[in-house]
This record gives structure tokens, C-alpha cells and sequence, in this order.
């Protein structure tokens, strides 16, 4: 049988892919943090895990002989915060949740892939990365990483027949985009009045929005697409 990983299939956006794939007829293996997943069906099985516990991830790839794709939808947010408050630890704690883990999960994957000559991986990144914002320097320097990450593996793999995605979202309508409010702030008002209003097209982004664009990239329809990073932002990042 061959799966699909979905990591942060517990978030927001990680619970839409992992619905939308298995409606598609996908088999979707997830692992997150939570204990549990509110999403339960016979095609999806979900583990409660750290992606930067590379021994727990290499014990969770093994499970299976041949894997599809990968959707790497988990990821730490930052509130609006100057420079000169964001302590080194906080730093490394988005660099190694949105950054490191990409590496340890493409790292375990990757042989099964080569040996298949067939693959599809897929980072969520920000469309931040290109259209920064005020006060999330830690967050926006590992999106802009996640993007670099995806094209240096794209050059890597296509030898191989694996493809290597970068999906940047906008806001998005999920728990995360609350957090990246300035501490203190109304978040409700900070989404109508910041977020909302920042999108060309007047809406929040939804994570189905998210998860319609990563059936296509994973699809066979996406076959001649790598290395490519696709705004899912309602025109934010022009
Ligand atoms: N929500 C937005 O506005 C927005 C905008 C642009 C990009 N993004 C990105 O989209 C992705 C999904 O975000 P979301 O809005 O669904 O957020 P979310 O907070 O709802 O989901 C993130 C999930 O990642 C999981 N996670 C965090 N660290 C983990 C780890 N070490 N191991 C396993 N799981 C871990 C969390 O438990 C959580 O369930 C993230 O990469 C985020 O940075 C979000």
C-alpha cells in the first residue's frame, strides 16, 4: 500500500489536507503532537509525535514499504515581537520546528522514494517569507528557509522522479493566525482589521483553500511541476 504523510495533522490546515486526500482516495499516514486526532477513518492512521525526534520519525516512516508523498503542514508561529526581545532559545525553537523538521522528515523518506523512482514532498511555508510583516523576523527567516530547503531538494531528487513543493499561504483561518497578533491584542479585531484587510481578495484564507492546492501538486496532473512555490494567499503577496 502506498501513503501519503501528513506532518501537524492534528493543526488546522494539517486536519483539511489529511480529509481532503483521504476523500481523494488517498492513504494518509499523520503524526503530530496532540494525543489524538478529532478525524478518524479506516484509510487514515494518525500517531501522537515529535518530527524532531529523528528516531521516533525513522521508526514511523518504517511502517510502510512505499511512500507516495509528504505534506509537512506543522509549524510554530511568533507574535509581533522587536528584535531585541525574541530570546535565542525562542529563536530556536522556530528555526528547529519549521526548519529542521522538513530535514529530518525528507532525510527518512528519501531512500524509500529513490528506490521507487516516485515521489511528490510538499512544504507549507508563509507567503511572509516574501511580504514580511512587522516583528516576526524569527518566523519569516524559516519560511524564507523552508522555500530554500524545497528548491535545493527539488535540484537534488528530480534524478530520481521526486518532486519537491513549496506552498505559501496567507493568512489562514486557523488557531495559528491569532498568535501572530502583537501580545495583547484583540484577536478577533487583529483578524478583521489586519489579516482581512491585507488580502486583495477580502477573505481569510481557508485551510480546504490549502488543502484543494496540495491534492493538485501531489496528483499526477502536477507531474512536470517541481521546485515551484505556489501562492495560496488571495493576492497578499503581490
Ligand atoms: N494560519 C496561518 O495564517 C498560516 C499562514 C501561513 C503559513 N502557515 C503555515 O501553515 C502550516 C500549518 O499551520 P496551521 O495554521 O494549520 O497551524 P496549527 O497551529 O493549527 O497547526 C500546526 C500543527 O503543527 C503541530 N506541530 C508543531 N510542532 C510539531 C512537532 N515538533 N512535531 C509534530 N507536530 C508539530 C502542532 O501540534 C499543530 O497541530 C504551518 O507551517 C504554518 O506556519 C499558517
Amino acid at each position: 500500500m502506498e501513503i501519503v504523510i501528513v506532518t501537524g495533522a492534528a493543526g488546522g490546515m494539517g486536519q483539511a489536507i489529511v480529509k481532503t486526500l483521504v476523500d481523494a482516495g488517498f492513504y494518509v499516514a499523520g503524526i503530530d503532537l496532540a494525543e489524538q486526532s478529532s478525524f478518524s477513518h479506516p484509510n487514515f492512521h494518525y500517531e501522537q509525535g515529535n518530527v524532531l525526534d529523528e528516531e521516533k520519525v525513522n521508526v514511523f516512516v518504517g511502517q510502510w514499504e512505499r511512500i507516495g508523498g509528504v505534506v509537512n503542514a506543522l509549524g510554530v508561529a511568533q507574535s509581533a515581537t522587536p528584535i531585541e526581545e525574541v530570546s535565542m532559545d525562542f529563536w530556536n525553537k522556530v528555526m528547529d520546528v519549521n526548519v529542521k523538521s522538513l530535514f529530518i522528515m525528507t532525510k527518512a523518506v528519501v531512500p524509500k522514494m529513490k528506490q521507487a523512482k516516485k515521489g511528490a514532498i510538499l512544504n507549507i511555508a508563509s507567503i511572509s517569507a516574501v511580504r514580511p510583516r512587522p516583528g516576526l523576523q524569527a518566523y519569516i527567516a524559516s519560511k524564507g528557509a523552508a522555500e530554500s530547503f524545497s528548491r535545493a531538494m527539488a535540484i537534488e531528487l528530480a534524478p530520481f522522479q521526486i518532486r519537491v513543493n513549496t506552498i505559501h499561504p496567507g493568512p489562514a483561518d486557523t488557531q495559528m493566525l491569532g498568535q501572530f497578533a502583537a501580545e495583547g491584542a484583540d484577536v478577533e479585531e487583529a483578524k478583521q482589521q489586519i489579516f482581512v484587510q491585507s488580502v486583495p481578495l477580502g477573505r481569510l484564507i481557508a485551510p480546504e483553500d490549502i488543502a484543494h492546492s496540495v491534492r493538485f501538486l501531489l496528483s499526477e496532473e502536477a507531474s512536470a511541476i517541481t521546485g515551484a512555490t505556489l501562492h495560496v494567499d488571495g493576492g497578499r503577496g503581490l
